[in-house]
């Protein structure tokens, strides 16, 4: 177990940690998916020569929470179908998840909670931006679905420091990340930064997630998706949809002002991720 005298910020950022490796497709799908000369049929050949990777693709995609009447039977279909960025989010998305199928982890975070958390905060993500009309905004499922995965690699390094935490902040009602930050002097969104920038994944992703608790510092350019994140996080958890560790969270008025969205606009918002529960299991079940 690392020592509470060692700054985890430190442990991340040097080479030498041997942190939970993205794979190697996973990082070329990336690079691949933002560059913007790469086409679909690029993208297709590259992840059609991982079989395993393609039939979890395939699964997911022909699974209900895509609701497409045909059957995808091909990486190049896929793409065509349900979009070159969300095949791009699955590949990240399977990759980071098996990722983290650590043993010890379960004993601090329930792993199956977690997930379901971060794929409710995809999909209400994507409803958000579908309500605000931003069309351009393809990566925010994959932020979403990753936002707490810093949580993940406290429940590695500082189990039992980190047990503690989850528990001080449940029975006090602290926000998680303040609790956090009170006890192991940096909190699980920072942390996520760290972890995309030392996985090489672009600005758009780990901006929005390293700013997720702290969103008036977000840089202007990622403003909006991190308001999407701030608010997705919110509905989570007053919906009960999965467990994040966290039990107590803050107000979102300022957020919904900043996203120009009404009552009306969030309740609409909740019928449609409520509506959508079924699908989220089916989904954790496949990506798991
Ligand atoms: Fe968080
Ligand atoms: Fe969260």
């Amino acid at each position: 177990m690392a020592s509470k005298n060692v700054n985890i910020i430190d442990i991340i950022r040097d080479r030498k940690t041997k942190l939970p490796t993205l794979s190697v497709v996973a990082s070329n799908v990336l690079q691949l998916a933002s560059n913007d000369k790469t086409s679909a049929y690029d993208l297709a050949e590259f992840i059609s020569k991982d079989q395993a990777l393609t039939n979890k693709i395939l699964r997911l995609s022909n699974s209900a929470y895509y609701g497409l009447v045909k059957k995808v039977d091909s990486i190049h279909r896929a793409i065509t179908v349900i979009g070159f960025h969300d095949v791009t989010s699955l590949a990240v998305g399977i990759s980071v998840f098996s990722s983290f199928k650590m043993k010890g982890i379960a004993k601090v975070l329930d792993m199956k909670d977690l997930w379901l958390h971060s794929i409710c905060c995809a999909t209400a993500a994507r409803e958000i931006s579908k309500k605000i009309n931003i069309t351009e905004n393809e990566q925010i499922f994959l932020t979403a679905l990753l936002h707490d995965t810093g949580k993940i690699i406290f429940a590695l390094y500082f189990p039992e420091e980190y047990q503690k935490v989850l528990q001080e902040a449940a029975e006090l009602q602290t926000p998680l990340f303040r609790k956090e930050q009170e006890v192991l002097k940096t909190d699980h969104a920072k942390v996520v930064g760290h972890l995309m920038e030392r996985w090489n994944f672009p600005d758009n992703l780990s901006t929005p997630s390293r700013y997720h608790h702290d969103t008036s510092r977000c840089p202007l350019e990622y403003q909006k998706e991190v308001l999407i994140v701030d608010l997705a996080n919110f509905l989570c958890h007053k919906l009960d949809i999965g467990r994040s560790g966290n039990t107590a969270v803050l107000d979102i008025t300022k957020t919904l002002k900043m996203l120009s969205l009404t009552i009306e606009d969030v309740m609409k918002i909740v019928k449609e991720i409520k509506a959508q529960l079924p699908k989220m299991k089916e989904f954790l079940q496949l990506m798991a």
